[in-house]
C-alpha cells in the first residue's frame, strides 16, 4: 500500500499531498501521515515554506465519518496538528481543488494562503450529520470570512463556488486547474520572509447585531441538538479569544456525538450509499446507454419527470394522445420552469437550455427512437398493460420502457409488453423534479443492463435510489397503506386528524413534515382512494368493508383534499382547519359498522397504532425479500416521505425504542380489539429480533441468508 500522505520538494518548496482514494478523507492514516511529514518539513530548515494539496479528483472531502462511530474516536490528534500547522513560521499554502469538505475547509483554514482551482466546492456540511465542525472550523472561519458568513455556512451546511468564496475571502486566489501547485509553490516564494497570517489570530470583522439571529431562531428545537452547539460555538467565536473558544467548540462536538440525531443522520449518510449496492448484480454488467429520453403521459409526474431529465441535460420527447392534452401538459411545464426561475432556482439562460430540449409529440410513434421511455399515463391496469404492449412494438430493440406506477404489478405490465427483460419500474415522487427519492422497482424479469441503465440515469438526474421488488405499493406505499389504515381506523374510534397528524408531526415524539391526513389532502384523497379502490377492485386488496372506508367515502362524495379545499381539513387558502364535515362523516360511518366511540385514542396509542404497524410491514417486506436492507427502507421514508432525518427512519427509530417493546405493544393490541383480520399478526422476523436483541435497520439480505442456513 502506498503512504496516504507523502512530501516531495519541488523548487526549494516541500509539497505534502494526501493521497487516500476516493476523496482524501482524514482518516487516521492520514491524521498520522500528516503529523510524520510536518515534523520532516520543519527539521529541514533548507525548504521555504509548504504546500498542501490532494491527489486525485478532490483535495479532502472531509473527515473519516466512519471513524465516529469507533468508541475511541476523538478529534484532538488532528487538531493538536493543525494547531501545530498554523504555527509554522514559514509559509503553508492550501492548494485546493473538486470538493474541500468539513475537515478539508478545516485543514485549509489552518493554513496561512489559500488558493483554489477554478471550479472548487466549499461547504461546512457537519450540520446535516447532526454535528459542527469539530476541528476548529467554528473559531477559524468567522475570524476569516465574518460571522454572519460563517453562521450562515456551518447552519446551513450550504456549498459554495469559488467566486463567492474569494468574495468572502475564503479563499486568496483563483487559478486554472493545471496551474494548482505551482501557484501554490510560488505564494510560499512570495510570503517567504513575511509574518503568516493565521486565522487564530484575526480580529473578528466588525459583525452584524443579528448576526446570530437566523441561528438562534434554529435552536432550542427538540430532538436537533446540533443546532444548538452551533450557537454555543459561534457564541463562543464572537465573545471569547481563539484558546477558549476552540475548547468551547470541542466540548460542544464531543457531546453531539453520540447523540440519537447524529448517529441517526450518520446512519442514512452511510444508508443511501449503500442502497446503490444491489446484491447479485455484477458489478462486470455494462448498463444500457441512455442518451435520450421518451415521457409519456404529461399530468402531474410525466411534466415533473420530463424537467428532471432535461435539467440534468437529457433530450426529452414528451408524448400526450391527443394536441388538448399536450398543450396542457406543455403548459404546466412551462409554469413550472417560470417558477423556478422566478424562486431563484433555475437561471433564466438554463431554463431556456431546458426548455429547448424538449420536443412535444402526439401519439406513441414519436417514441421509437428513444433510449429510455417513462411511461406516467394514469394509474389503470388496463390501460398500462395497453400501452406497454404497444410500446412493445414502438420502441427500437434494447431502448428501456419504465413505468411510473405507483402500485401496480410491474411483472404484469412487463409480460403485456412482450419484452419483459426491457421492462422497469420507476416510482417518482411528487413534484418529481424536487423530490430526491427514485424507487426503482425491479421486476422479475428485468434485465441486469436495464437496472444499472436506469440506475444511472437516476444518478445523473441527482436522486437517491432504492431499489424494490414487485408487490402492491413496493416499499414506501406498501407502509404509507398501513399507516394510513390505522390513522382512519382512529378517526372512526373518535380521534380527529387534527389530533393524529399532531402526534405524527410533534418533534418531541416523532417530527413527521406531515401527519397522514395532512399528506393524503395535499397528494389528493382522490388519488388515495382510487388506488385503494383498484386494490380491492382486483382482489388483492383487503376484504374487510370497512377498510379505509373514509378516504373512500370522503372520495365518492367530492371531499378530494386541498385541490377541492375540503378534505380531512378545511382549507382557507394554505390554511387547514378543522371539518366538520369529515368528523360527521367518521362519525357516520363508525354507526354503520358498530365502532364504540366512547374512548378515542389517546396521543401515547396514537403513537404506536401509526408506527409500530408500519414496522411490523417492514420487516415482512424484508423477510419477503422486496427490500435487500432494513437501511433502504428508511432510505425511502427519509427521502420521499418526510420522515425526519435526525430520526433515521421508521426502522431506525423503532430499533432505538426497542423491537422488543414494538413487538409487546402489537401482541397487546391483538388481544385489546381481537385480530379477525390479521392487521395485528408479528412478523416472525420482527419477533426473532425482538428475542434476540437485534435491529431491524442492520438488516441485510446476508443476514437472511444466514438465518436461512441456521
Ligand atoms: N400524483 C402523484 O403524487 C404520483 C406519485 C407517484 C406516482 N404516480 C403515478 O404516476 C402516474 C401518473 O400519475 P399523475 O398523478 O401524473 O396523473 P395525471 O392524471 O396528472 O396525468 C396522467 C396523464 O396521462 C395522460 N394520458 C392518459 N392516457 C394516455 C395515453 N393513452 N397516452 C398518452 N397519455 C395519456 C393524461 O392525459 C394525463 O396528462 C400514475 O401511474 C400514478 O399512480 C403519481
Amino acid at each position: 500500500m502506498s503512504e496516504p500522505v507523502f512530501l516531495t520538494v519541488d523548487q526549494g518548496v516541500a509539497v505534502l499531498t494526501i493521497d487516500n482514494p476516493p476523496v482524501n478523507a482524514l482518516s487516521r492514516a492520514v491524521i498520522d501521515g500528516l503529523i510524520a511529514q510536518l515534523e520532516v518539513f520543519a527539521a529541514n530548515d533548507a525548504l521555504a515554506g509548504l504546500v498542501i494539496n490532494g491527489r486525485g479528483r478532490t483535495f479532502v472531502a472531509g473527515g473519516e465519518i466512519a471513524d465516529f462511530e469507533r468508541p475511541d474516536f476523538s478529534s484532538q490528534k488532528l487538531n493538536a496538528f493543525l494547531i501545530r500547522l498554523e504555527a509554522q513560521e514559514r509559509p503553508v499554502v492550501a492548494a485546493l481543488h473538486g470538493t474541500t469538505l468539513g475537515g478539508g475547509v478545516e485543514l485549509a483554514l489552518a493554513c496561512h494562503h489559500r488558493i483554489a482551482a477554478q471550479g472548487t466546492k466549499f461547504g461546512l456540511p457537519e450540520i446535516k450529520l447532526g454535528l459542527i465542525p469539530g476541528s476548529h472550523g467554528t473559531q477559524r472561519l468567522p475570524r476569516l470570512v465574518g460571522l454572519s458568513a460563517a453562521t450562515d455556512m456551518i447552519m446551513t451546511g450550504k456549498t459554495i463556488g469559488t467566486d463567492e468564496a474569494l468574495t468572502l475571502g475564503l479563499i486568496d486566489g483563483i487559478v486554472d486547474a493545471d496551474r494548482l501547485t505551482a501557484a501554490a509553490i510560488a505564494q510560499v516564494h512570495a510570503l517567504a520572509g513575511k509574518a503568516p497570517r493565521r486565522c487564530s489570530a484575526l480580529p473578528l470583522p466588525e459583525a452584524a447585531p443579528d448576526a446570530l439571529a437566523a441561528l438562534e431562531a434554529r435552536a432550542g428545537q427538540p430532538g436537533q441538538p446540533a443546532y444548538d452547539a452551533a450557537l454555543t460555538a459561534m457564541t463562543a467565536a464572537r465573545d471569547l479569544p481563539f484558546a477558549e473558544g476552540i475548547e468551547v467548540e470541542m466540548r460542544a462536538f464531543e457531546a453531539l456525538v453520540p447523540t440519537q440525531a447524529s448517529r441517526a443522520q450518520r446512519y442514512l449518510f452511510f444508508a443511501e450509499r449503500a442502497a446503490t449496492r444491489i446484491p447479485g448484480l455484477d458489478k462486470q454488467t455494462a448498463p444500457r446507454g441512455i442518451a435520450t429520453v421518451g415521457v409519456l403521459g404529461i399530468g402531474t409526474m410525466g411534466a415533473g419527470i420530463a424537467l428532471a431529465a432535461a435539467m440534468a441535460g437529457y433530450p426529452v420527447t414528451l408524448v400526450e394522445a391527443d394536441g388538448e392534452a399536450l398543450d396542457r401538459g406543455m403548459q404546466k411545464v412551462q409554469d413550472t420552469l417560470d417558477a423556478l426561475v422566478r424562486r431563484g432556482r433555475l437561471d433564466e439562460t438554463a431554463a431556456r437550455a431546458c426548455r429547448e430540449r424538449m420536443t412535444a409529440a402526439v401519439g406513441l410513434d414519436a417514441l421509437g427512437a428513444v433510449d429510455l421511455v417513462i411511461e406516467a399515463v394514469f394509474e389503470d391496469m388496463d390501460l398500462k398493460c395497453g400501452i406497454a404492449g404497444s410500446l412493445g412494438k414502438v420502441c427500437k430493440p434494447r431502448a428501456i420502457i419504465a413505468t411510473n406506477t405507483s402500485t401496480l404489478d410491474v411483472d404484469a405490465i412487463a409480460a403485456a409488453s412482450g419484452r419483459a427483460g426491457d421492462v422497469i419500474g420507476t416510482h417518482f415522487f411528487s413534484p418529481a423534479h424536487i423530490m430526491k427519492l427514485l424507487e426503482i422497482v425491479r421486476g422479475a424479469e428485468t434485465a441486469p443492463e436495464v437496472l444499472r441503465g436506469v440506475m444511472d440515469f437516476a444518478r445523473r438526474i441527482g436522486k437517491t435510489v432504492v431499489v424494490s421488488g414487485v408487490c402492491y405499493g413496493f416499499i414506501g406505499n406498501r407502509m404509507a397503506e398501513v399507516y394510513m389504515r390505522e390513522s382512519e381506523a382512529m378517526q372512526l374510534e373518535g380521534a380527529t386528524p387534527g389530533e393524529i397528524d399532531g402526534v405524527a408531526e410533534n418533534p418531541d415524539v416523532w417530527g413527521m413534515a406531515m401527519g397522514p391526513s395532512r399528506m393524503l389532502d395535499m397528494a389528493g384523497i382522490d388519488v388515495g382512494a382510487r388506488t385503494v379502490i383498484e386494490w380491492i377492485k382486483s382482489g388483492a386488496g383487503p376484504r374487510d368493508p370497512s377498510y379505509r372506508i373514509l378516504c373512500r367515502e370522503m372520495f365518492a362524495s367530492g371531499l378530494h383534499g386541498q385541490k377541492t379545499g375540503q378534505g380531512y381539513y378545511r382549507y382557507e387558502g394554505r390554511k387547514a382547519l378543522p371539518n366538520p364535515d369529515a368528523h360527521e362523516l367518521a362519525e357516520h360511518l363508525a354507526a354503520q359498522f358498530g365502532i364504540e366511540r366512547e374512548q378515542a385514542p389517546n396521543a401515547a396509542e396514537i403513537f404506536e397504532r401509526l408506527l409500530f404497524p408500519m414496522v411490523n410491514e417492514a420487516a415482512r417486506i424484508l423477510e419477503e425479500g422486496i427490500a435487500y436492507r432494513g437501511s433502504d427502507i428508511d432510505v425511502v421514508w427519509a427521502n420521499g416521505y418526510g420522515f425526519p432525518r435526525w430520526r433515521g427512519g421508521p426502522l431506525f427509530m423503532a430499533d432505538e425504542i426497542g423491537l422488543r417493546t414494538v413487538v409487546d405493544r402489537l401482541d397487546h393490541y391483538a388481544e385489546t380489539f381481537g385480530n379477525p383480520r390479521g392487521y395485528w399478526d408479528v412478523s416472525p422476523l420482527l419477533r426473532h429480533l425482538a428475542d434476540i436483541g437485534g435491529r431491524l435497520s442492520e438488516w441485510t439480505d446476508q443476514s437472511k441468508q444466514q438465518r436461512a442456513q441456521g
